[in-house]
C-alpha cells in the first residue's frame, strides 16, 4: 500500500522520515511529480529503478533546498552560480562535474563523472528538502515510458504499491519538466527543453548550443533523451489540420471540429497553461479516447518558441514509434 500523505506538518515529518529510511515517496514539484529517495543511499536509488521498472541505470536529478547545499555536491561553474542565482527555485537542472567530496551516490549519478541538481520551486517540496537534509533523486513519478504524472492521482495510478507514500501537493504549476543544462564542457548545451525556455537562459549567459535528441546509432547525451517516452497507450499524430472521426483531439487555440472527445491545452493560446494541461491531458485523451473506441490522438499544431519547445519535445516522444519494451530506456 501507498499512503497518500497530505501538505500538512504531519505529513511532511512522516514524508522526511520515510526518505531518511531509505524509502521512497514521491512529492509534488512546479514541473511534475518526482519519485524520491535519498540520493546518497545505493539501496534507496536501486529501489527507485525498481519503482519505475526503469530498464536501465540512467543518471537521476538530485535535489535541494537551496544553492548552497546543490553546490557541495558538484563543483559550479561562474555560468552555474549565475543561473543558480536568476531561475533557482525554479524549472532548470544543471548537469556540473560531481565533487570530489559530494555525497550522491555513483548509481544515482549512473558512474557519470557529472551530477544533474536542482533546486525545485514548490513549497513543500523545499520544506521536505530542508527537514531530510540530504540530496534526494527524484525522476518523474511514473512507470518507465509512461506519461509523468501532474498530480496525485497520476502518481497512484501508476506507482499505487510499489512506493511508501505520495505527499499530495495538488496539481503541478508548470506541468512540464525543467530544462536540463549541461555546464561541464567548454559550452553550455541544452540537453532537454523544459520549464525556462533557451531564450530566457541565453538572455542570461548567452549562446546555448542545441543537442539532437535522436540520433540514430549514437548513445545519447541525456540517457532520458532517447525518443519514444511519455507515451500514452493511443497512438499520437502530431501537427493534425483536420480530425478524423475515430481520433481523440488534443487541441490548442480554436479547436478543430468532429473529434469524438477533445481535451484543450489553451483555449486562448498560452503557452504556460497548455504545459501546465499537457499531461493531464494526455492521460485523459488515453483513457477516454479508448473508451470511446478512438483509434488515435491527433495533436493541433502548437508553436515552438519559449515553453512550446518543451512541450513539442514531449509530444513528438509520445508520437514516436514504441521500442519493444526491454529497448525503452527512458526517464
Ligand atoms: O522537472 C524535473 O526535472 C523532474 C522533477 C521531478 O524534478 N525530474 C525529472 O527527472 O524529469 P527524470 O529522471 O525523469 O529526467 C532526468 C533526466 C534524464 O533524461 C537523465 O538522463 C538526465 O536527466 N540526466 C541526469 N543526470 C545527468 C547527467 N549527469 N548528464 C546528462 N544527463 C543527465
Ligand atoms: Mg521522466
Amino acid at each position: 500500500m501507498t499512503d497518500r500523505l497530505s501538505s500538512t506538518a504531519d505529513g511532511l515529518s512522516r514524508a522526511a522520515e520515510l526518505l531518511r529510511g531509505g524509502r521512497l515517496v514521491a512529492f509534488g514539484t512546479e514541473t511534475v511529480y518526482g519519485l524520491g529517495g535519498d540520493a546518497t543511499d545505493p539501496l534507496a536509488v536501486a529501489r527507485i529503478f525498481e519503482a519505475k521498472k526503469r530498464p536501465r541505470f540512467n543518471p537521476l536529478i538530485s535535489h535541494f533546498a537551496d544553492a548552497d547545499e546543490a553546490f557541495r555536491h558538484v563543483v559550479p561553474t561562474a555560468s552555474a552560480r549565475i543561473l543558480a542565482e536568476r531561475f533557482w527555485p525554479g524549472p532548470l537542472t544543471l548537469v556540473l562535474p560531481r565533487a570530489a567530496d559530494g555525497a550522491i551516490c555513483d548509481l544515482a549519478a549512473a558512474g557519470l563523472p557529472t551530477a544533474a541538481v536542482r533546486v525545485p520551486a514548490e513549497e513543500t517540496a523545499l520544506a521536505l528538502l530542508r527537514a531530510v537534509g540530504r540530496p534526494i533523486a527524484a525522476p518523474s513519478a511514473n512507470l518507465s515510458g509512461a506519461v509523468s504524472p501532474s498530480d496525485a492521482d497520476h502518481v497512484l495510478e501508476g506507482l499505487d504499491g510499489r512506493i511508501d507514500a505520495v505527499l499530495d501537493t495538488g496539481p503541478c504549476a508548470v506541468g512540464v519538466e525543467s530544462t536540463i543544462l549541461d555546464l561541464s564542457g567548454d559550452t553550455p548545451r541544452l540537453l532537454r527543453p523544459g520549464g525556462i525556455s533557451v531564450e530566457d537562459i541565453e538572455a542570461v549567459i548567452g549562446p546555448v548550443a542545441r543537442v539532437s535528441a535522436s540520433k540514430t546509432g549514437q548513445a545519447p547525451v541525456a540517457p532520458g533523451m532517447l525518443t519514444s517516452h511519455y507515451a500514452p497507450g493511443l497512438p499520437v499524430r502530431l501537427n493534425a489540420q483536420s480530425v478524423e472521426a475515430d481520433e481523440a483531439l488534443l487541441a490548442f487555440g480554436s479547436p478543430l471540429e468532429g473529434a469524438r472527445v477533445v481535451w484543450n491545452l489553451s483555449e486562448t493560446a498560452r503557452l504556460d497553461e497548455a504545459a501546465s494541461r499537457l499531461f493531464a491531458g494526455l492521460r485523459y485523451l488515453d483513457r477516454e479516447g479508448t473508451r470511446l473506441g478512438c483509434r488515435r490522438i491527433a495533436v493541433q499544431p502548437v508553436p515552438s518558441t519559449g515553453l512550446g519547445l518543451a512541450i513539442l519535445d514531449r509530444l513528438g516522444r509520445a508520437a514516436a514509434p514504441r521500442p519493444a519494451v526491454q529497448e525503452r530506456s527512458v526517464a
